[in-house]
C-alpha cells in the first residue's frame, strides 16, 4: 500500500541531493557517537488540482516540532528537522509574535552600521542568537522542507532509511499532523476547478499509514515515537494502545487538541505516564516539550543500552 502510494505520487524536486545531505549528516554524527533524532513537524497539504491553486490543510503550526527540536539539541542529539515550509522553526519561533522591524532601530551616529537592536530586546535576542550560533557551529541541526502530503511521505522515507545505519541510536519523533485523506493523481483535475461549474463534491481516498513500512522495513531497529491526536478524551489511550499493537513501535505521545500544551500521556505497551504543566510553569514560559524530550531521552538511553549488553 505505502509503496504503491509512493510510486504513484511524484517525487519532490532534488530528492537525490536531499538524500545525500541527510546521509552525510547522519554519517558525520555517527562517527562521533552522537545520537540522531528525526523530528517531523507541521501539517501537510492535500492538493485539489495538479496545477495547484487550492488545497486542503490542517491546524498544525509546528510549535510542538520546533520546540522539541531545541530541547533535543540541548540533550545532545543531532536533529533532522523535517518540517512544513512556513511552519514554526527552532530559535526563530521565539520571534514569531513580534514584528521583526519593531526589534530594530536606525542609529544616525553610526553610518557604517546604522541598524541596531533596540535596547529593550537586547537580552532576549542575545540569548536566542547565542543558542542558535552554538548549534550552527556544531552543525547539529539539518532542516528538510516539505509542503504537500506526497512530498512529506517521500522525504520521510528518505530520512528514515538514511537513519538505518545508526541502529538503536536513532530516534524518530513523528509530531507532524499528516493528512489521512487525499486525491490520487489519476483522479485529480489538471487545471483550476471552475466555480462556474457549480458546487464542488470531493471524493477523497485513504492515505496508507506509513508507520507500518517505517517500523518494519525503513528503520527496524530505531526508537520510534508516534503521536496520537484526538478531540475525544475517552478514546485517546485505547487508540494509542491500538497503534502500538498494530505497528509494534516503542511509544505513543497521546494528546488532545485543546489541552496539548499542558498535558500529554506517554503510552507504551506496559505503562501510561502523564506529563503535565502547572499554571505557574506555564506562566513562567516553561514548555511541555522540555519535559517530554527529557523523558524520551532517558527512555532512549535505556533502549540503546540493550544493544551494549548483547
Ligand atoms: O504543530 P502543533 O500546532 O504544535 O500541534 C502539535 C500536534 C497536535 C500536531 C502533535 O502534537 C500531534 O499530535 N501530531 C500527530 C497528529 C496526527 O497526525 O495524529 P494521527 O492520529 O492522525 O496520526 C497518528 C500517527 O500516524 C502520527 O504519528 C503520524 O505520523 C502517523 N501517520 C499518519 C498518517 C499517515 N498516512 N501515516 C502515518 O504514519
Amino acid at each position: 500500500m505505502a509503496a504503491k502510494f509512493l510510486s504513484e505520487n511524484s517525487t519532490p524536486e532534488r530528492l537525490g541531493e536531499k538524500r545525500s545531505e541527510v546521509l552525510d549528516f547522519v554519517e558525520r554524527h555517527k562517527r562521533v557517537g552522537r545520537r540522531v533524532v528525526l523530528v517531523t513537524s507541521g501539517g501537510t497539504t492535500v492538493p485539489l488540482e495538479s496545477k495547484t491553486v487550492r488545497f486542503i490543510d490542517n491546524f498544525s503550526v509546528g510549535s510542538r516540532g520546533a520546540a522539541s527540536t531545541e530541547y533535543f539539541l540541548k540533550e545532545g542529539y543531532a536533529v533532522i528537522f523535517l518540517h512544513r515550509n512556513r511552519s514554526l522553526k527552532p530559535f526563530l519561533r521565539h520571534l514569531s509574535s513580534s514584528n521583526f522591524l519593531d526589534l530594530l532601530q536606525l542609529d544616525a551616529e553610526s553610518p557604517t552600521s546604522p541598524v541596531k537592536v533596540r535596547p529593550e530586546h537586547q537580552e532576549r535576542l542575545t540569548s536566542i542568537l547565542r543558542d542558535y550560533e552554538r548549534v550552527r557551529g556544531e552543525g547539529t541541526l539539518l532542516g528538510v522542507e516539505f509542503q504537500s502530503l506526497s512530498e512529506y511521505l517521500h522525504l520521510l522515507q528518505v530520512c528514515a532509511t538514511c537513519l538505518q545505519t545508526l541502529g538503536r541510536s536513532a530516534m524518530l519523533y513523528l509530531a507532524a499532523a499528516v493528512a489521512d485523506f487525499y486525491i490520487p493523481p489519476d483522479q485529480m483535475p489538471e487545471h483550476k476547478i471552475q466555480s462556474s461549474e457549480g458546487p464542488l463534491n470531493l471524493s477523497l481516498q485513504l492515505v496508507p499509514k506509513m508507520l507500518e513500512p517505517l517500523v518494519k522495513e525503513w528503520v527496524p531497529k530505531a526508537f520510534v515515537v508516534s503521536f496520537k491526536l484526538e478531540t475525544n478524551k475517552d478514546i485517546l489511550v485505547s487508540k494509542s494502545l491500538q497503534a502500538l499493537d498494530k505497528y509494534q513501535h516503542q511509544l505513543v505521545v497521546a494528546n488532545l487538541l485543546e489541552t496539548r500544551k499542558k498535558e500529554v500521556k506517554l503510552v507504551t505497551k506496559e505503562s501510561c505516564v502523564d506529563i503535565t504543566m502547572t499554571t505557574s510553569e506555564l506562566s513562567n514560559g516553561q514548555e511541555i516539550e522540555q519535559k517530554i524530550v527529557k523523558e524520551l531521552s532517558a527512555l532512549h538511553s535505556d533502549f540503546c543500552s540493550v544493544d551494549k549488553q548483547t
